[in-house]
């Protein structure tokens, strides 16, 4: 596969700014000279088809065979082998750039997609209208939404991934090119879909990152503290941060951890079982404990804090 990848992008494709850019790229060439190639031999044989056996004077019909065993299978297999080949170089792709699951990158960067705008929040308190990365940082993006269907397009990743209101959704992505580069919205949400854009901002070095990350004193609290505001004011009765177990599964060491659910089914702990068992708690109860807690409606803020403050018990 690596053979196949363009050094560049050929100038009609958008520039290239990430790891998995350069896959996409080769794959898209790949299944284009596949299509190219069928639609020349299908036109040039039904060019010469046409003029070899055209009519010169009338006959009748002649019957056609209604079967051909051989030419079914040529047609059959070798569309097959194709497909399969395909489908498998862009599950591996996709696998890479798709749900990093709980094998995390050092920074998470929370992306709320909202008629009619982006928004991004990053651990520490900083929250910005554009995103900034650092070049050859991995990053996950953790992408949710309030209100309706949005989609977060950067071309220059080759990544779409649709934000879905009431669950996460994750990205994994390693910015190769510093510079800036468009986000769009690839959903159609509202009335203002169409102004629905932003843009990346990858820094080039620390420095520079650092720099922006200083700039201006923000004064929301950081995810973590809304976390633990929300912890004390509404689950440390139930829940417990050293172990100690209280009417509920403790919070030391519990994200990422696969917990047995009645029943017998195993889940990791992450975002969206989070999001469940605050929304749904009688849905999945962890093995053990009584179903006691009462459904919780958080805000989106809300919910992104608390997950932040389970992550940082460790
Ligand atoms: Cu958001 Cu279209």
């Amino acid at each position: 596969m690596h053979r196949l990848i363009l050094a560049a992008a050929p100038g009609w494709l958008p520039p290239r700014a990430s790891e998995g850019a350069g896959k996409v790229d080769s794959i898209f060439m790949l299944i284009l000279g596949i299509t190219t190639a069928f639609f020349v031999i299908i036109v040039v044989a039904a060019t010469y088809f046409t003029i070899r056996y055209r009519a010169r004077k009338w006959t009748a019909p002649q019957p056609s065979p209604s079967h051909h065993l051989k030419l079914e299978l040529v047609w059959s297999i070798i569309p097959t082998i194709l497909l399969v080949a395909i489908f498998g170089v862009s599950t591996k792709a996709w696998l890479a750039s798709a749900d990093a699951g709980t094998t995390e990158a050092a920074t998470t960067v929370y992306v709320t997609g909202q008629q009619w705008k982006w928004q991004f929040e990053y651990q520490g308190g900083k929250r910005s209208d554009e995103l900034h990365l650092l070049l050859n940082e991995p990053v996950d993006l953790v992408l949710s939404s309030p209100d309706v269907l949005h989609s977060f397009y950067v071309p220059a990743f080759r990544i779409k991934q649709d934000v879905v209101p009431g669950r996460f959704t994750r990205m994994h992505v390693t910015p190769t090119e510093a510079g800036n580069f468009p986000i769009f919205c690839a959903e159609y949400c509202g009335n203002d879909h169409s102004i629905m854009q932003t843009q990346v901002v990858i820094h080039a070095d620390q420095a520079s990152y650092d720099a922006w990350k200083n700039e201006k004193i923000d004064e929301s609290i950081p995810l973590v503290k809304v976390g633990e505001l929300l912890f004390q004011k509404n689950c440390q009765s139930c829940h417990s941060l050293d172990g100690t177990r209280k009417v509920g599964p403790t919070f030391k060491g519990l994200w990422g951890s696969t917990q047995t659910m009645e029943g017998g089914e195993a889940v990791t702990v992450d975002e969206n079982f989070v999001r469940e068992s605050i929304v749904e708690p009688k849905k999945r109860i962890v093995q053990g404990y009584p179903p006691a807690m009462p459904p919780q409606s958080l805000g989106e803020r809300e919910m992104q804090g608390i997950i932040e403050y389970i992550r940082s018990v460790k």
